[in-house]
C-alpha cells in the first residue's frame, strides 16, 4: 500500500468559482490571477480550464511564469504583476507581455526597450496606501508624459492594489479608491483600462461599483474558492478548489504517560488511540499546527497532537473504547471537503490560506478531478 499524501484539485469547483465572480464583475473584465503555480493548483491545468470557460487574460509575478504559459501554447492576455528586470523587458516585448511600471527607473527602461525592441503594452501601478510596488500619486503625471511621448508604448492599464480589502469595516479601502479615483478623472483618457479589485475587494465593493467595461479586476484566491476572511467566503458561495488528503501510515494504542514526536510536547493523559498519518511540514503543513489544528477522519474532527514532523503528523483519536476503528490507508483530510475549512486551518497556523495553498509541496501528487464531489457536505465538514 502506497501512504501518501496528494492533494485533489477540483476543477469543477474553480469553474464554479468563476461563475460566482463573473456574477459579481458585471460589465467588467477578469484577469484571472494564476502566479505561484496557481497558489499552488498547478498553473496549466488552471489556466487551460478558465481558458474553456472563456477567459482570456491572465496575471502573473515573475517572468519565468509567463513564459511557460507562452511555450505550452497560451497566446492570450498576459500581465507581469511584479517589478521586471530591466534586462527582461526585451523578453516582453518579444512574448508580448504586459508589463506594469511601478518606478520611474523602470519607466525609463520600458522606454528605452519600446524605442529598441519593440511595443510594449504598459500598465502604471499608483501606490495608495499598499507601501508596497507602485509610483507615488505626486510621480504619476510626468509619467504619464514620458510614457505617452515614447512611440511603441500602449498604456493599457492604470492600477493600484489594496491593503485591506479584507477587512470591510476598515475604513483604509475607501480612502484608497478616493485617492485612485483622483488619478483616474485627470488620466483616465490616456488609458485603456483601470484595475484596483482583488478577491475581497469584489466581494465588499457593491454592485454599482461595476459600471464601466474599462474596469478590470485582478482575481486569484475567489477562483480558487477562499478568501482571507472565512466569513466572507461563506457568504460569497465559494468551493474550495483544493483539498488536501494524506493516509493513515500507522494506528496504535498507548498507555496513559506516553510522549508522541520530537520534543515530547503531547503526553497521553490515559489510554488513547493515536494514528500516524502520512503528511507532514514537508509536505506543505504548517509545523505550527502542532498541537493546534484538527484534521477529518471517517466525517468527525480529530485533534493533530505532539510536533508535526517533516512526514508524518499525530492525531489523537481519543479513548480506544469509543475511538473509531481506522484502519492503516485511511483517508486523512487536512484541509477541503470532509475536514476543516482551509481558512480555518490559516486561523489555526497564524497565517492566510494563501500560504497553504501555495506550500503544498512539489512532491505531494495533485490529482485533478473534473466534476464537483456528488454530495455537497454541509459546510461544518468540508
Ligand atoms: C498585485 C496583485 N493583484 C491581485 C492579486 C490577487 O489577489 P487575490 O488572490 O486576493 O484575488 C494579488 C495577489 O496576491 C496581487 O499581488
Amino acid at each position: 500500500m502506497l501512504h501518501s499524501a496528494f492533494v485533489e484539485i477540483h476543477l469543477g469547483h474553480l469553474r464554479h468559482n468563476l461563475q460566482r465572480v463573473r456574477q459579481r464583475l458585471g460589465p467588467a473584465t477578469l484577469v484571472a490571477v494564476v502566479k505561484a503555480d496557481a497558489y499552488g493548483h498547478g498553473l496549466l491545468p488552471v489556466v487551460r480550464t478558465l481558458r474553456d470557460e472563456g477567459v482570456r487574460h491572465f496575471a502573473v509575478a515573475r517572468l519565468r511564469e509567463a513564459l511557460m504559459l507562452r511555450r505550452n501554447g497560451i497566446e492570450d492576455t498576459l500581465l507581469l504583476l511584479g517589478a521586471p528586470l530591466p534586462e527582461e523587458l526585451p523578453v516582453c516585448a518579444h512574448h508580448r507581455i504586459e508589463v506594469t511600471v511601478s518606478s520611474s527607473m523602470l519607466a525609463e527602461a520600458v522606454c528605452a526597450t519600446a524605442r529598441r525592441h519593440g511595443p510594449l503594452r504598459v500598465h502604471v501601478k499608483v501606490d495608495t496606501g499598499m507601501g508596497r510596488l507602485g509610483l507615488w500619486p505626486e510621480e504619476v503625471p510626468a509619467i504619464i508624459r514620458r510614457l505617452e511621448q515614447t512611440a511603441g508604448i500602449t498604456l493599457a492599464g492604470l492600477c493600484t492594489h489594496l491593503a485591506t480589502a479584507e477587512q470591510p469595516d476598515d475604513p483604509f479601502m475607501q480612502e484608497q479608491l478616493e485617492r485612485f479615483e483622483q488619478l483616474w478623472q485627470q488620466f483616465g483618457d490616456a488609458f485603456e483600462a483601470q484595475h484596483v479589485a482583488n478577491s475581497s475587494a469584489l466581494f465588499a465593493l457593491p454592485a454599482s461599483y461595476w459600471t464601466d467595461s474599462r474596469q478590470l479586476a485582478r482575481i486569484g484566491a475567489a477562483l480558487y474558492g477562499y478568501l482571507p476572511c472565512p466569513e466572507l467566503s461563506q457568504q460569497a458561495g465559494l468551493r474550495p478548489a483544493m483539498r488536501f488528503v494524506a493516509q493513515v501510515v500507522q494506528v496504535r494504542t498507548v498507555p496513559p504517560g506516553t510522549s508522541l514526536s520530537y520534543g515530547r510536547t503531547w503526553i497521553a493523559p490515559d489510554w488513547r488511540r493515536v494514528a500516524v498519518v502520512g503528511a507532514g511540514y514537508g509536505d506543505g503543513i504548517p509545523r505550527r499546527l502542532s498541537n493546534r489544528g484538527q484534521v477529518g477522519l471517517r466525517g468527525q474532527r480529530f485533534p493533530i497532537v505532539g510536533a508535526i514532523c517533516m512526514d508524518l503528523t499525530m492525531v489523537d483519536l481519543g479513548d480506544p473504547a469509543s475511538a473509531p476503528d481506522v484502519q492503516e490507508g485511511e483517508p486523512v483530510i487536512f484541509f477541503g471537503e470532509g475536514g476543516p475549512l482551509i481558512e480555518e486551518m490559516a486561523t489555526w497556523a497564524e497565517t492566510v490560506p494563501y500560504e497553504l495553498s501555495c506550500s503544498a509541496a512539489q512532491r505531494v501528487p495533485r490529482h485533478y478531478r473534473q466534476h464537483p464531489h456528488p454530495a455537497q457536505l454541509p459546510v461544518a465538514n468540508r
